[in-house]
C-alpha cells in the first residue's frame, strides 16, 4: 500500500504549537472531503525525531490528490514512503508571485499568514466549485480585511480578491505598501486611489489594482485584480456586484484591544454579525461559502451558528472543535463555515 508523509512547515509550530498536527489532518480531511478525494486515513506521526502528516492512500496519488495536498497551509514538502526512504513528490502550486508578498508586512493585529490561508482553503472546499481554488477563478472577499493578510494570500494564489475596512489607516497602510511591494518586483501593473460615490453620496475611498506576474501575461490579459473599498462592511449597498463572490473569508474583530482602534471598531463581534451578515450573503453566489475566525471568549459557537442560520447560510463541517485552538489567555480562536444553499 503506498503510503505517503506530509512534511509540516515549520511555521505550523510556531503559530499552533502542540495542536499544529491536529489541525493540519483536519485541514486535510475537509479539503478531502471538499474536492471529493476518498475518505483520507490520515494521521500525525514522527519520523526521526520530525513532525508528518502520514497518508495511507491504497493507490498512487491522482493528480487532484497532489494538487490538494500541495495547497495545504501547513504542507512544506510531500514524500513517498519506499522502504526506509523517502521520494519527493513534486509540489504542484499555482504561485505565481514572490512569496514575500505575505511575510513582509508586520503589524500589531496581523492575522498570521498560515492561519488565514487555512481559512480560505476551507471555506473554498465547502463551496460548490472547490475546484475554482486550483483554477485561479474564485473571487475571494474579506470584508473586514485590516492591512490585507488574505488579500495577499489570494494574490499569491493567482485570484481576484477584494477587501472592505472600516480603519483608513489601514487602507493607507495597504495602498502604500502594495504598490511598493509591485514597483520593488517591477511588476507590470496600473494601481489608482479613488473616492468612493454612489449617486452623489460619499462612502469612503477605493484602491484598484491590477496586476500580472509577467509583462506578457498582462499583455495577454492574464492579469489579477485586487480592490479594497475604505469604508463600514455594514453599509456596502451598491458597491459591489450582488453575487459575483465566491467565497467570504474574514477574521472578526477579536473583541480584545489592539492598537488603537476607536470606538466605532470596538462592537461586540456578533451584532456587527448581524448588522453585515445580510449585506455579504447578497454578494455570495449561490453555492457560495462565508469562513469566519473568532475568538470564542466573546463569540460562542451556538450563536455564531445560529446567526449564520438566521442570514440564509447553512453551518457545514466536522467535529465542532476540530479546528479551535489557544492562541493567548484572552483569544480562544476557532472558526467556523457555512454555505449559501439558494
Ligand atoms: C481581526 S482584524 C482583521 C485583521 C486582518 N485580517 C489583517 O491581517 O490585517 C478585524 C478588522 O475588522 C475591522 N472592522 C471592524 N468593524 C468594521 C466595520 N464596521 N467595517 C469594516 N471593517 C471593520 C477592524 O478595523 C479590524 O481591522
Amino acid at each position: 500500500m503506498p503510503d505517503h508523509l506530509i512534511l509540516l512547515a515549520p511555521s505550523a509550530n510556531r503559530v499552533y504549537a502542540a495542536d499544529a498536527p491536529r489541525l493540519a489532518e483536519a485541514e486535510l480531511r475537509t479539503m478531502a472531503m471538499g474536492f471529493g478525494l476518498l475518505d483520507p486515513d490520515v494521521s500525525a506521526t514522527r519520523v526521526a525525531g520530525v513532525d508528518y502528516l502520514a497518508l495511507h492512500t491504497g493507490s498512487e496519488l491522482t493528480d487532484l490528490d497532489t494538487r490538494v495536498l500541495s495547497e495545504l497551509s501547513a504542507a512544506h514538502a510531500i514524500f513517498r514512503r519506499e522502504g526506509d526512504l523517502l521520494a519527493p513528490v513534486p509540489v504542484q502550486r499555482r504561485a505565481p508571485y514572490p512569496g514575500d508578498l505575505v511575510t513582509i508586512q508586520k503589524y500589531q493585529g496581523k492575522t498570521n499568514e498560515q492561519w488565514t490561508r487555512l481559512l480560505l482553503n476551507v471555506t473554498a472546499a465547502a463551496a460548490r466549485s472547490p475546484e475554482r481554488l486550483l483554477d485561479g477563478t474564485l473571487h475571494v472577499l474579506d470584508p473586514m480585511c485590516g492591512r490585507g493578510t488574505t488579500l495577499n494570500i489570494a494574490l499569491s494564489l493567482g485570484l481576484d480578491v477584494t477587501g472592505i475596512e472600516l480603519d483608513t489607516k489601514d487602507f493607507q497602510a495597504y495602498s502604500a505598501f502594495i504598490k511598493t511591494w509591485m514597483r520593488q518586483h517591477r511588476l507590470k501593473h496600473s494601481a489608482d486611489d479613488s473616492s468612493l460615490r454612489t449617486s452623489g453620496r460619499s462612502r469612503g475611498k477605493q484602491l484598484r489594482v491590477e496586476v500580472a506576474a509577467s509583462k506578457d501575461a498582462y499583455k495577454a490579459g492574464d492579469t489579477q485584480h485586487v480592490t479594497y473599498l475604505s469604508t463600514d462592511t455594514t453599509d456596502i449597498d451598491g458597491l459591489m456586484k450582488p453575487r459575483s463572490v465566491d467565497v467570504v473569508v474574514t477574521d472578526t474583530p477579536y473583541g480584545v484591544q489592539h492598537g488603537s482602534h476607536g470606538d466605532r471598531l470596538a462592537r461586540s463581534p456578533l451584532s456587527l454579525l448581524d448588522d453585515a451578515l445580510p449585506q455579504w450573503q447578497r454578494l455570495l453566489r449561490t453555492g457560495g461559502a462565508v469562513g469566519l475566525s473568532y475568538n470564542r471568549h466573546v463569540a460562542p459557537r451556538e450563536e455564531l451558528a445560529a446567526l449564520l442560520g438566521a442570514h440564509g447560510l447553512t453551518p457545514v463541517g466536522g467535529p465542532a472543535d476540530e479546528f479551535r485552538h489557544r492562541v493567548d489567555a484572552s483569544i480562544d480562536r476557532d472558526l467556523i463555515v457555512a454555505r449559501k444553499e439558494g
